[in-house]
């Protein structure tokens, strides 16, 4: 649809030349008096996996947590799939198909794994438990369809094992493909990653790229945080980096590692 057309049709998607998937305007974030995202610019462009690497400290948690929703920033714009997201609540950034895996993972202790995942279904808790506890034939259908899709995806993170197991039963490394597999279930155009290689041994950090590579080519776009930098360098197709806020340099991974800027106040560390 040309511009003209869509102005006619009255559609409010405002293209304003934002037909990035997901791009950030100049985005400013301050607690108080501390700066923690400084005019910080760049898209990320469907079906690729994007990287932002810096130290502690540098913003990357902050620049994640605005992407979801669940901060605002104190200036400039945040763009999905042409519709600003930066002023929209958290649930309605979820609903257009992006969902975010915390650092520290946040599974329920007191439910199994295969809970935890079906939890991962906003659907079943709003329309199902109810329609369950009714015996509706329909939410049966659907509670069903959801622990069978469930079951399959944690049978991919090759966690068929542990469905029964509470989460404090299982490694860190388990713990962190439980989230990624919940995470998962309600199938996101975009999935941001912070640290999800955080604590992983070498078998689970092969597993989890391996698990990135097959939903990029699903054609899920995903834009994770990681300090491990040998990982990023292998799994990235671009690669953001953050120092102090701001944006120091951005590229692909064999440019970022060749950096002088970069090897200077980061890499070379
Ligand atoms: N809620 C908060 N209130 C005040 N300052 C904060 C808050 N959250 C983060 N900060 C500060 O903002 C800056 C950026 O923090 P952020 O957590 O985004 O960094 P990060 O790059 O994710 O670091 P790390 O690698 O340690 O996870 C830091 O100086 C941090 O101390
Ligand atoms: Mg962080």
């Amino acid at each position: 649809m040309s511009a003209r057309s869509e102005l006619r049709s009255g559609r409010t998607v405002s293209r304003g030349g934002h037909g990035g998937f997901l791009e950030y305007v100049g985005v400013t974030l301050s607690y108080g008096g501390l700066v923690a995202v400084r005019n910080v610019s760049f898209t990320v462009e469907r079906g690729e996996i994007l990287c932002i690497i810096g130290p502690n400290g540098a913003g990357k948690t902050t620049l994640l947590r605005m992407t979801s929703g669940l901060l605002r920033p104190t200036a400039g714009e945040i763009w999905f799939e042409g519709m600003r997201t930066d002023t929209m609540p958290a649930h309605r950034i979820a609903a257009l198909g992006s969902t975010q895996v915390f650092q520290d993972i946040q599974l329920f202790s007191n439910m199994s794994v295969l809970d935890n995942v079906m939890a991962g279904a906003h659907v079943w808790t709003d329309a199902g438990l109810v329609g369950t506890a009714l015996r509706l034939r329909p939410a049966i259908d659907e509670e069903r369809r959801i622990r069978r899709a469930a079951v399959d995806q944690l049978a991919l993170l090759g966690l068929s094992g542990v469905l029964q197991e509470y989460p404090s039963e299982l490694s860190w490394g388990e713990q962190k493909l439980v989230g990624l597999a919940r995470a998962l279930l309600c199938r996101p155009k975009l999935l941001l990653l912070d640290e999800p290689y955080g604590g992983l041994d070498t078998e689970d950090i092969e597993r989890l790229s391996m698990t990135l590579r097959t939903l990029k080519s699903e054609g899920m776009t995903i834009l994770m945080v990681e300090h491990l930098t040998d990982v990023v360098m292998d799994v990235a197709d671009r690669v953001v980096v953050l120092h102090y806020g701001e944006k120091l340099a951005e590229g692909a991974p064999d440019t970022i590692r060749a950096d002088e800027r970069v090897i200077a106040t980061y890499l070379g560390e």
